[in-house]
């Protein structure tokens, strides 16, 4: 017969929680619904980026030429259309918001000292931030034509291509 166990395991949100001598919930108070709403965002954005994710990897990879046809024309000619610029632009939010969040939670479940916890945080609030802007610069200040470009690259629509 094997001995009953005799670990004692609190509630998951009691203030005093603590595994292996490790203090967790050390926020404090509870009571706003930021986590609620972080859990709601979760699952939100993840079926809206099942759509964009596949209807993206569907339109570069398979339609047409598939993925033989990808080259700087045909980027510059998928963002000289408002509505991919849209597409990219959603994607891209709601991924890094998505990846952002998920690393958190990853951060403030394994990280046990509150200093690690906030520099960790700090790192990936300024990686991800960097990200955001940086994409969306990119989609919206693309120039499809520049001057001097091989015409052979350029998308269709370019003046000497
Ligand atoms: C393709 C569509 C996607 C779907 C349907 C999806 C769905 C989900 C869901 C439901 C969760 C919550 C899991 C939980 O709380 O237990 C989650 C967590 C997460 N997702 Fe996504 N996701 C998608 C794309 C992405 C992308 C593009 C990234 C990265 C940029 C990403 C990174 C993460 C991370 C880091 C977590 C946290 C994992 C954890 O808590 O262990 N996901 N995802």
């Amino acid at each position: 017969m094997s001995t009953p166990l005799k670990t004692k395991i609190s509630v998951p949100r009691s203030r005093d929680l603590q595994v292996d001598g490790v203090k967790y919930n050390r926020a404090g108070s509870s009571r706003s619904s930021f986590e609620m709403i972080a859990w709601l965002f979760m699952r939100m954005s993840g079926v809206v980026l099942l759509v964009l994710v596949f209807g993206h990897l569907y339109v570069n990879l398979m339609v047409g030429d598939g993925v033989h046809a990808i080259d700087f024309g045909f980027v510059g000619g998928k963002w000289a259309n408002p509505f991919w610029q849209v597409w990219d632009l959603v994607m891209l939010w709601l991924a890094m918001l998505h990846g952002t969040n998920g690393i958190r939670t990853i951060i403030d479940d394994y990280a046990d000292r509150n200093t690690t916890r906030f520099w960790l945080k700090v790192l990936l609030f300024v990686a991800s931030g960097f990200v955001i802007l940086l994409g969306t610069m990119v989609i919206f200040t693309f120039e499809p034509c520049p001057a001097g470009a091989d015409p052979a690259l350029l998308a269709s629509f370019c003046p000497g291509a």
